[in-house]
């Protein structure tokens, strides 16, 4: 498949098929994706523990939370759960990776120099600033261009995958073994679609003319009906959600994955457990 076409048929697929194993090379390639993801300072802060249901520890399966705010069923379906969680120690050792890009040919013209540069000025600079580098929320964002990395790549071998945030961590943390300071950015789920994916339709996005400006807010960037026509030839932009029969597949669904058909109707139980963990004191 296209780059262009798996950017198209990407999107959160939340009905999966709980009987149908992935296969480990599938992930594999989906975890390459995400390791050559770009970094701020090339940190790589980014990293992942795949929960495999088939073999998974029982005490693993039993971390895994109940739920997310809009639905349980997402996490208890899903064959393959990658936790992609961000390692704040590397922010520490930013210095050596800044080295290794200048010996690497990709940062500075003179290398003696550029090393020398790089210990006196700009690695104090950042170990006085490493506080306001984490709250800056850079380092988050280049963990997403990891996981949106591995999410198209997860489209282009079939599979179907949806992003599921964590509230409260604790006890998969503790569990997994991450680092107390370690924070768990999503759950992403991974499993062959359950439905289809012309059903499943674009979902809404905001008009183009309201996201995107020339030179100055308010001048919206020309939007050239070719290029539209073009990607829709490609296959990028598809037919927007939903199909006329999505109501009676997700009716379908419903009953093949016993999903309560009510939106939110696991909720009151999921609130109370997610916010009693939340308020559970982080361990030592
Ligand atoms: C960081 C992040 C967290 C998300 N958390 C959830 C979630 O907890 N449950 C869920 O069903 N979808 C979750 N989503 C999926 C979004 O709701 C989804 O992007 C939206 O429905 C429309 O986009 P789509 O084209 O991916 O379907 C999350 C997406 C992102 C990027």
């Amino acid at each position: 498949m296209e780059l262009r076409e798996a950017i198209g048929r990407r999107r959160s697929m939340r009905y999966l098929l709980p009987h149908k194993p992935v296969e480990r090379e599938k992930i594999q390639r989906m975890l390459e994706a995400a390791r050559l993801a770009s970094f701020w300072g090339n940190v790589q802060a980014l990293k992942a523990v795949v929960i495999e249901r088939a073999t998974a520890p029982q005490d693993v399966l039993d971390a895994i939370p109940p739920g997310s705010a809009l639905a349980g069923f997402q996490l208890r379906l899903a064959p393959v759960l990658i936790v992609w969680w961000l390692d704040w120690s590397l922010i520490d050792v930013q210095g050596d990776r800044l080295h290794e890009l200048v010996e690497a040919g990709a940062v500075g013209i003179d290398k003696e120099n550029s090393h020398r540069y790089l210990d006196e000025t700009l690695i104090p600079f950042f170990r006085a600033s490493g506080e306001g580098m984490r709250q800056g929320g850079m380092t988050e964002m280049d963990c997403g261009q990891g996981i949106a990395q591995a999410t198209l790549v997860a489209f282009e071998q079939g599979l179907g995958t949806c992003l599921i945030g964590q509230p409260a961590q604790k006890k998969l943390k503790r569990v997994l073994g991450l680092p107390t300071d370690s924070k768990i950015l999503v759950i992403q789920t991974v499993g062959y679609p359950a439905e289809s994916l012309e059903a499943g339709g674009q979902r809404p996005r905001l008009p183009f003319e309201e996201k995107f400006f020339l030179n100055r807010m308010g001048q919206p960037f020309p939007r050239d009906p070719a290029v539209v026509e073009g990607l829709k030839r490609d296959k990028m932009l598809q037919d927007p959600a939903p199909a006329s029969w999505r109501r009676a597949e997700l009716d379908y669904l419903s009953r093949a994955l016993g999903i309560p058909p009510i939106f939110g109707e696991e909720m009151p139980e999921l609130a109370e457990r997610i916010m009693k963990e939340f308020s559970e004191p982080e361990p030592t």
